[in-house]
């Protein structure tokens, strides 16, 4: 059986992916994660209790603990997805952004690299380091036109730009050191277990208070919506399948303004959960002041991915929309215990001590 190490496989991604390879595929899993406030093992559901799951709770920034779980666990790649991923955050506090998502990924590739270098000539060639990373990196479109593999660098965020600086230091490792990188930056990613800070579980939690929903500037912003489950399948191929040193760019080929994603939550709550004023959700959109920076429009030209791999999204936004309303209403005690904090101790009670 075969090892691989997930960083931040207690986060939203992270948690699908495990859910995923636990599921389908034969991978011993060793879940790197440090528990920020984003980081929720109750995430995993049955997979989290899996033997083939094993759970460190480490800071990525720990050279001497990436080198002892290297070193007890010997894997055959990484994919790396820990980071600190909310652009509001980011732009309130900047320095997490700085810390975990380059001296971070900088600390992994090196904690990797020392590793690798020491493998057998086969060990060395199959041995993956795949990255992901954002489509926010390549900036804001105007009207027209897509992001793909060949669109030049432009992030605008802290959020973005440390997401931007941890790519190109994977690039180098693999330029450098010969180290077999992968990349893929893929588009907002929505579905179940979402951490409600991101736009679409705020708006439904929101919602079911009877609070505001707040909508940025005009709500004519536009994001391309993955499905989660969509991108863990795209992760896998690009992991198994994908060539050393190559970038893949993951969409969702659903473009929607803000405004489309708070109407349509709204009208599906109507119909799954409807107020007992009798009143529509809509009357809680309140326009609200614009981010700083935001950015306008992203899209995503996933055909390469379909063309090299053979993955299309199995999801419009509508099919996956309506699955992601119910599944929020229907996991009430998941939501309860990130609302409450209560998570939190969910490692000790189930894990014990830190590994
Ligand atoms: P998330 O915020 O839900 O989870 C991040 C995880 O990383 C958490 O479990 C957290 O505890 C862990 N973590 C943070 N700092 C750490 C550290 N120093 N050491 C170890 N673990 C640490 O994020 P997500 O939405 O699951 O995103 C996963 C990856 O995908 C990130 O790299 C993000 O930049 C990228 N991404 C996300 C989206 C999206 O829409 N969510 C879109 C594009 C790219
Ligand atoms: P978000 O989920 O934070 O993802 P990102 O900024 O990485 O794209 O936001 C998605 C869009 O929704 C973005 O254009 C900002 C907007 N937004 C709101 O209008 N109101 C909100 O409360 C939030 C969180 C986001």
């Amino acid at each position: 059986m075969q090892t691989l190490f997930i960083t931040g496989g207690a986060g939203f991604i992270g948690s699908a992916l495990i859910r995923l390879l636990i599921a389908e595929s034969g991978w011993r899993i060793v879940n790197i994660d440090k528990l920020t406030y984003a980081g929720n093992l109750e995430s995993l559901g049955a997979a989290g209790h899996d033997q083939r799951h094993i759970f460190s709770q480490t800071d990525i920034c720990d050279r001497a603990a990436l080198d002892a779980l290297f070193a007890a666990h010997r894997p055959a790649g990484v994919i790396h997805m820990a980071a600190e991923s909310h652009v509001d955050r980011s732009i309130h506090g900047p320095g997490d952004f700085i810390y975990t998502n380059i001296t971070g990924t900088y600390t992994l590739l090196e904690a990797a690299r020392a590793y690798w270098s020491c493998l057998n000539e086969p060990g060395r060639t199959s041995f993956r380091f795949h990255h992901i990373s954002t489509d926010e990196v390549f900036g804001s479109l105007g009207p027209a036109g897509m992001f793909s593999e060949e669109t030049a660098y432009d992030p605008r965020s802290p959020y973005s730009s440390s997401k931007a600086a941890s790519d190109h230091l994977v690039r180098a490792w693999q330029h450098t050191y010969g180290l077999p990188t992968l990349v893929t930056n893929c588009s907002n990613n929505y579905g179940p277990f979402q951490f409600p800070e991101k736009l679409i579980p705020l708006m439904i939690l929101n919602a079911l208070a009877g609070k505001p929903l707040p909508i940025y500037g005009k709500g004519d912003n536009i994001r391309d919506w993955l499905h989660v489950d969509d991108h863990a399948r795209a992760l896998r191929l690009v992991f198994e399948r994908g060539i050393p040193g190559a970038t893949y760019c993951i969409g969702g080929c659903n473009e929607c303004t803000n405004m489309e994603v708070v109407d349509t939550l709204c009208t599906l709550l109507d119909q799954q959960q409807p107020r007992a004023d009798g009143k529509s959700y809509l009357t809680l959109k309140t326009f609200v002041a614009d981010r700083p920076g935001h950015d306008r429009r992203y899209a995503i030209d996933a055909g390469k991915i379909a063309r090299e791999l053979g993955w299309t999204p199995r999801e419009t936004f509508e099919s996956g929309i309506g699955k992601t309303v119910a599944w929020y209403l229907a996991n009430g005690e998941w939501i309860a215990h990130v609302q409450s904090g209560a998570y939190r101790q969910w490692v000790e009670t189930n894990y014990g001590a830190r590994q």
